[in-house]
């Protein structure tokens, strides 16, 4: 078969872990489906700073240029949250999103019937859940200028917000066509009451929906929309909006889910290449416990094989073993009802595997 070339940046806490299951995940599926990979880790995070002093290397990003898809688990930690910017885990991680032209990042977040009880939310109120969070991710002010300086009042600091009319154009146009896919619905989320660049972004999008007449178009301000999420989850479709709103507004979409281990994600740009990971950081709380969850990440992997390779039949057994697993009742600890009979990381890893047809 005509191999793939797959970038795995495994980076910190439970990132490592979570990634562990989703390569074997992977190749489970080479034997099912014939599929081919060819796996190159690098660096990448915290990892990389005690490593080479950066978080994110030139030979880790020549790496993820030259694959074909990247495999990236999470980075962070309390032992570098207090260097200074360039010396930042996170740093490393919006810089490979910018340098590898990924503004649009999609985080489904649909659930899983036998999680119902999972969530903390009443499950009449999670029925029919099923929506995709279309978060922009190279813009705003996650990568405006942020600066400190004096002020009449002592030290200040500043990050500033900016969006210009393509980054809007592009990420909303993506929305509209998954919209078009699904149940044709789009919610496009932002702060048009106060914040410029929303005022912006809400005329962009006034501009380009008549291209759509078949996609019912709603504008939520932000606040309202934490609060709609809650409310009247199964409303939602396609939510579409700027960096940060996107970034709170899926983790709070997770919970819908049952838990931010179970939310995966996929990264795109203009192309098919794509980097996929799950929604969670690497948290620090359970990190080395061998306890966390990956299917996260497991679903992230089905992401990246329907939407850089195509590879649909073997996408689906992966979800289908998903579910299969957790209708017959295993689960890891941050979904399980009794955590004394949780699994652990390895334990949902070979289950799913061995659940896969
Ligand atoms: P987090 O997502 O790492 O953890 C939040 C909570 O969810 C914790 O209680 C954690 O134990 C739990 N959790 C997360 N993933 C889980 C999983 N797979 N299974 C079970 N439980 C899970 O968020 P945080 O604690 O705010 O951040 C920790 C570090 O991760 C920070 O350094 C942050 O910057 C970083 N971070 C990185 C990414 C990323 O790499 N994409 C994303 C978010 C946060
Ligand atoms: C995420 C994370 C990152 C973000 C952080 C770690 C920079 O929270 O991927 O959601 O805010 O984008
Ligand atoms: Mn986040």
């Amino acid at each position: 078969a005509d191999t793939k070339k797959i970038a795995v940046i495994a980076g910190d806490g439970i990132g490592p872990e979570v990634v562990a299951e989703a390569i074997k995940v992977m190749k489970k599926t080479e034997e099912l489906y014939g599929l081919s990979f060819e796996f190159e880790h690098g660096l990448f995070g915290g990892i990389a700073i005690d490593e080479k002093g950066t978080p994110l290397p030139q030979e880790t990003l020549d790496m993820c240029k030259a694959a074909d898809a990247v495999l990236l688990g999470a980075v962070g930690g309390p032992k570098w949250d207090n260097n200074p910017k360039e010396l930042r885990p996170e740093t490393g991680l919006l810089g490979i999103r910018k340098a590898l032209g990924l503004f649009s990042n999609i985080r489904p977040a649909k659930i899983f019937d036998c999680l119902k009880d999972a969530s903390t939310l009443k499950p009449e109120v999670l029925e029919g859940t099923d929506l995709i969070v279309v978060r922009e991710l190279t813009g705003g002010i996650y990568f405006g200028d942020k600066f400190r300086r004096e002020g009449a009042n002592g030290e200040e600091a500043v990050d500033t917000c900016v969006y210009n009319v393509h980054e809007v154009e592009r990420i909303v146009r993506q929305a509209f066509e998954i919209a078009r896919t699904r149940r044709k619905k789009l919610a496009s989320v932002d702060k048009a009451n106060v914040l410029e660049t929303s005022r912006l972004w809400r005329e962009v999008v006034n501009r380009i929906a008549p291209e759509y007449p078949d996609v019912e178009l709603e504008h939520v301000l932000v606040d309202n929309c934490a609060m709609q999420l809650l409310r009247r989850p199964a409303s939602f479709d396609v939510i579409v909006t700027e960096n940060m709103f996107g970034d709170i507004l899926s983790d709070e979409a997770a919970m819908l889910t049952g838990s931010i281990g179970m939310l995966s994600s996929a990264s795109l740009g203009e192309g098919a290449f794509g980097l996929y990971e799950p929604v969670h950081g690497s948290a620090p709380d359970i990190a080395g416990q061998g306890i966390a969850n990956p299917i996260a990440t497991i679903l992230s992997v089905a992401l990246m094989y329907r939407l850089t390779f195509g590879y649909h039949e073997a996408a689906q057994s992966i979800e289908d073993a998903v579910a299969s697993v957790l209708d017959a009742g295993h689960r890891t600890a941050d979904i399980a009802t009794d955590r004394s009979k949780a699994v652990g990381t390895q334990q949902m890893g070979d289950l799913i595997v061995a659940a896969m047809k």
